[in-house]
């Protein structure tokens, strides 16, 4: 009999409803995890929101106050999917009450705000994981497997894009729930924080620590109204930001985001170009890796766009039968499930809150870099 761990979840956004399906779903697909969640309580801002959200997913009760899910003695893993300004508190009052931690990225605002996050969960011993889940993608699972077994030889080129098109418009406001990514305030930043903290979390993890980071960053709409004050005011975030790096194995990193490049939604793209062999992934075909090879038969050689669906692939096969996909919100079926099985083993899932911290240290770096047009070294 698996045992049932009860749930509390902050936020019922967007990722409110990728992690509450998470949930639902991760005992029946993942029926090895000896962990069955029950949804006991979902907290946000708007009562009846709340109600119509509980009721939808099937959470025993909501509340618009997230410290009585600290209070609540019955729950067991607290899960944050608030904006960002509201993770260290409330990660900071969990792990005082002893609960699991799942938190949504980034960690913070700035490597300073996430730090005493990290002294909280290891004083309190409890166990944490930040929801980078792009790691869960299985065709960048298989990426890191094929690169950690050294089919690429030594690493000479990383490069990652993640572009958007959706505040081009003067009009699109900033803060207020629809738009607090847009408010320094509530975001930390733009979208060094919101977009390539995913591409620099799942660099790191392929191909090892950035030791140092050259950016720039723009900010194309200087003023916006603020949907909290009524007034229009000074923009603080970057809306668009382009770094060039050095990891630590001495390879070379070329990183760009923006929400100003029409025509794309959420255009995620890497390729690592190695001695032997360079890999490549596109979100918008998240199922396909594209792999070349110099060592094949040059006859047949080329690149080859493989369909990560077989039953041997990673995570695949607790899935449907070869050949049929699945998408985004399994990658957070995947992240659970391993959350679940680190409690179960006492092995910890990465990233916890300790290995997250580096991805804020370099986005600072980034930050500081595009300010003073230097290069900066990553904090260790
Ligand atoms: N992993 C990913 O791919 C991914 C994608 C999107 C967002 N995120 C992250 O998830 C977090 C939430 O983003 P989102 O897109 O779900 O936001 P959202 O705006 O869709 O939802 C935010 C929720 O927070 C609630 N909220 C705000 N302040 C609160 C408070 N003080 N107390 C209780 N509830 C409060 C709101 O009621 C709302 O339900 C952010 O940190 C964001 O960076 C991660």
């Amino acid at each position: 009999m698996a045992k049932q761990l009860n749930v509390g979840i902050i936020g019922y956004g967007f990722m409110g409803r990728t992690h509450s399906n998470a949930y639902r779903n991760v005992h029946s697909f993942f029926s090895d995890v000896p962990y069955e969640p029950v949804l006991k309580t979902i907290c946000g801002l708007e009562e009846k929101e709340a109600k119509a959200f509980a009721e939808r997913w099937g959470f025993k009760s909501h509340t618009t106050d997230w410290h009585k899910v600290m209070d609540d003695k019955s729950i067991d893993i607290v899960d944050i999917c608030v904006p960002n300004n509201y993770h260290a508190e409330i990660a900071i009052a969990a792990a005082k009450a002893g609960k699991m931690i799942i938190c949504e990225k980034p960690l913070a605002r700035t490597g300073k705000e996430a730090e005493p996050m990290v002294q909280a969960v290891e004083k309190a011993g409890v166990a944490n994981l930040v929801s980078f889940n792009y790691r869960r993608v299985p065709a960048i699972t298989l990426a890191k497997k094929l690169i950690d077994e050294g089919r690429l030889g030594r690493i000479f080129h990383y490069r990652a894009n993640f572009l958007q098109d959706w505040t081009i418009s003067t009009k699109v406001p900033q803060g207020g729930m629809a738009t607090w990514r847009l408010d320094v305030k509530a975001a930390g930043s733009g979208v060094t924080g919101d977009l390539l903290a995913h591409c620099i979390d799942t660099a790191m993890w392929q191909n090892g620590p950035i030791a140092s980071v050259c950016a720039m960053t723009e900010t194309f709409v200087k003023e916006r109204m603020n949907v909290d004050t009524g007034k229009v005011e000074p923009v603080g975030i970057d809306d668009a930001c382009t770094f060039f790096c050095r990891f630590k194995n001495g390879s070379l990193g070329n990183f760009e985001s923006t929400r100003y490049a029409r025509g794309h939604k959420a255009l995620f793209t890497f390729e690592i170009n190695g001695e032997h062999a360079s890999i490549g992934w596109d979100l918008h075909d998240l199922h396909r890796l594209s792999y070349f090879d110099h060592r094949d038969d040059s006859q047949v050689r080329g690149w080859r766009s493989i369909h990560v669906t077989d039953g041997d692939m990673p995570y695949m096969g607790h899935w449907w039968v070869p050949g049929l996909q699945i998408g985004y919100g399994e990658t957070f079926v995947h992240q659970l499930a391993d959350f679940l099985d680190g409690v179960a083993k006492d092995k910890p899932a990465s990233p916890t809150f300790r290995e997250a911290l580096a991805t804020q240290y370099v986005c600072d770096a980034v930050l500081v870099s595009a300010k003073n047009g230097k290069w900066e070294n990553v904090k260790a």
